[in-house]
């Protein structure tokens, strides 16, 4: 039986680096030690919250349940074919790790997506994407624990309802599940997407003509690296929020004011604009307020200097959401879960 360990300090567990306490709290390594757990005491009597990198997570109390650290590793490669290499990997995996990993091995498919922060198992939870590609575009299945049932269920690319920072598992599925392990179909010949405009330029910069996927994999640290903050050194959750879909009529009228507002089609009706750009205009990139702020290159992400507290980063993403409301008529939503 895994040790559940009592009164956990949350602190090494989420990476905007707040103090908090768990009732329970417990490593999980192996399906069958899942499992196991389903039949202990302490997990039938208590709320659960399983933990995976703690990447997107804001911590504005104690929990008083039993936290369930995902440690499940391991990557193996289930099928190949002439073209495509399918790999079956740990939930408890870290997330850049697997990524170089593939880098290393000339698998293309995740190298857009390098250096986010987190686990495997987290990442489909919210279908992570950066710099032109999601998670959905690569993944095949996975394999998640059914809590109350104590079965193995697969859910396909379909079953996961992959959405903009979205799946099942945030909606109908929440707090149901532990995903065990995640398969990819990866390509072994190199597709580089490279539309998002900095790739291209950080390409050009580093004298890169005939990109490899690595060059690609290290163009998108170097941006990333360039804008966001490095959670070991000051604590934040990458994008806090989500990048608003509005209505076409209400971006004309934000237009008038504000010509350069940069903005993403969506369809029709509809366009997306970053958040980061209207946190900005509202006066809020490089605030501070003691030991919590925005960040100054990139208004989207909340950031812990050291000793913040979780209610006031809390109380800041309320106040940054109604200047917004108030200036453009545009309600942002957090991205993070808010504990
Ligand atoms: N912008 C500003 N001010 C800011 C920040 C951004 O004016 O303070 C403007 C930029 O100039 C640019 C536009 O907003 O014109 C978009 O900015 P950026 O390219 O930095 O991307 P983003 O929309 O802010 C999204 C994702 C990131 C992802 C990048 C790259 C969301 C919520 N965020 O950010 O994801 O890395 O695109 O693809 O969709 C994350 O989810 O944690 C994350 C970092």
């Amino acid at each position: 039986m895994p040790n559940i360990l009592k009164n956990a300090s949350l602190k090494p567990f989420n990476t905007f680096g707040l103090e908090a306490k768990a009732k329970l709290l417990v490593a999980i390594k192996s399906i069958d030690e899942a499992i196991k757990l389903t039949h202990d005491e302490a997990f039938k009597a208590n709320e659960k919250m399983v933990l995976g990198g703690g990447s997107n997570l804001l911590l504005t109390k104690d929990f008083d349940g039993l936290v369930i650290k995902n440690e499940i590793k391991g990557i193996k490669i289930i099928k190949e074919t002439e073209t495509d290499i399918y790999l079956k990997v740990g939930g408890g995996e870290i997330w850049h790790e697997f990524v170089l990993f593939c880098v290393t091995n000339n698998y293309c498919g995740l190298e857009n997506l390098s250096l986010i922060p987190g686990t495997v198992g987290a990442a489909p939870m919210q279908n992570i994407g950066a710099y032109g590609v999601e998670i959905k575009d690569v993944f095949e299945e996975l394999e998640a624990l059914n809590w109350e049932t104590q079965k193995l269920e697969r859910f396909d690319n379909s079953q996961c309802q992959f959405g903009y920072r979205e799946s099942i598992f945030k909606h109908s599925h929440k707090g149901k599940y532990l995903i065990c392990n995640v398969t990819f179909k990866l390509s072994k010949k190199p597709k580089l997407k490279m539309e998002y405009g900095a790739i291209r330029e950080t390409l050009a910069l580093n004298g890169v003509k005939e990109p490899s996927i690595k060059d690609i994999s290290d163009a998108v640290i170097a941006i990333r690296q360039s804008k966001l903050p490095d959670p070991a050194e000051i604590g934040n959750s990458g994008s806090f929020f989500k990048n608003p879909v509005i209505t076409k009529k209400l971006f004309a009228k934000i237009k008038d004011q504000y010509d350069s507002v940069p903005s993403y089609p969506i369809d029709e009706s509809n366009v997306k604009v970053p958040a980061g750009w209207l946190i900005e205009q509202a006066g809020w990139k490089g605030y501070r307020q003691g030991e919590i702020g925005v960040h100054q290159k990139q208004a989207l992400v909340l950031v812990n200097y050291g000793d913040g507290i979780g209610k006031d980063i809390e109380n800041l993403a309320y106040k940054i959401i109604n200047s917004v409301q108030e200036k453009f008529g545009v309600q942002l939503q957090p991205e993070v879960n808010i504990i």
